[in-house]
């Protein structure tokens, strides 16, 4: 897929500043920091298109980015950021449930974990969640630049025993440095949006 101009469309505190169109959307989920925007600046070969930061918890609304009219990515607010107030956590909540629930054009999501870490509570609770409303699915454990072959294969299992994944749920490693990664979440966004 050749992309030719993707464009930052808004931010979106609430339901009503969702764009109006009717064309599919990926969505991107994790934790804050994991590297959700990176992602998807990788994908789109553009640098500084989604915002990114080395200081977790920058991304806090829900980005939508129109990708030549044909697809949206969206770029949706990191959770577990320790330093957040309980009021902070319960409008992240609000936000991605009402997004999961109510975003009629939502047809796909990359659900991103650290390759390094085992999933945590939250990376489970966010899972669940986009099982219970059965949205088409891609686990990718990111920053897989970080570990040797040996620590992959060892980190593997470890995300596909905690998540419990079964053999029909995808998952790959990902990396922005190497690039490893990009062709199969390019493969789930194609098989979602044709
Ligand atoms: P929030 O918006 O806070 O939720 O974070 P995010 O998930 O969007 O993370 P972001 O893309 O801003 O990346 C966080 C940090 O991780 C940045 O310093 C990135 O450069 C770094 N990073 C992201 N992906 C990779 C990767 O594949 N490899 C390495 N080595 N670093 C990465
Ligand atoms: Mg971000």
């Amino acid at each position: 897929m050749k992309i030719i101009n993707p464009e930052f469309v808004k931010s979106a505190h609430t339901i009503e500043d969702y764009p109006y169109n009717h064309l599919p959307e990926i969505a991107f989920a994790g934790r804050s920091n994991v590297g959700k925007s990176t992602m998807i600046n990788t994908i789109l070969n553009r640098k500084g298109l989604a915002r990114t930061s080395s200081k977790p918890g920058h991304t806090r609304s829900i980005n939508f980015f129109d990708i030549d009219n044909k697809f949206y990515l969206v770029d949706l607010p990191g959770y577990g950021f320790a330093k957040v107030s309980e009021e902070e956590k319960e409008k992240w909540q609000g936000l991605i449930n009402d997004y999961l629930h109510y975003r009629e054009n939502l047809k796909g999501i990359v659900m991103i974990v650290d390759a390094r870490h085992k999933p945590t509570g939250q990376d489970k609770m966010m899972l669940n969640w986009i099982r219970e409303f059965r949205i088409p699915k891609i686990i990718a454990a990111t920053k897989a630049d970080k570990l040797s072959n040996n620590e992959k294969a060892k980190q593997k299992k470890v995300i596909l025993k905690t998540f419990g994944l079964t053999e029909e749920e995808r998952f790959t490693f990902f990396s922005a440095k190497t690039a490893e990664g990009k062709k199969d979440i390019f493969s789930f966004i194609n098989q979602i949006i044709k």
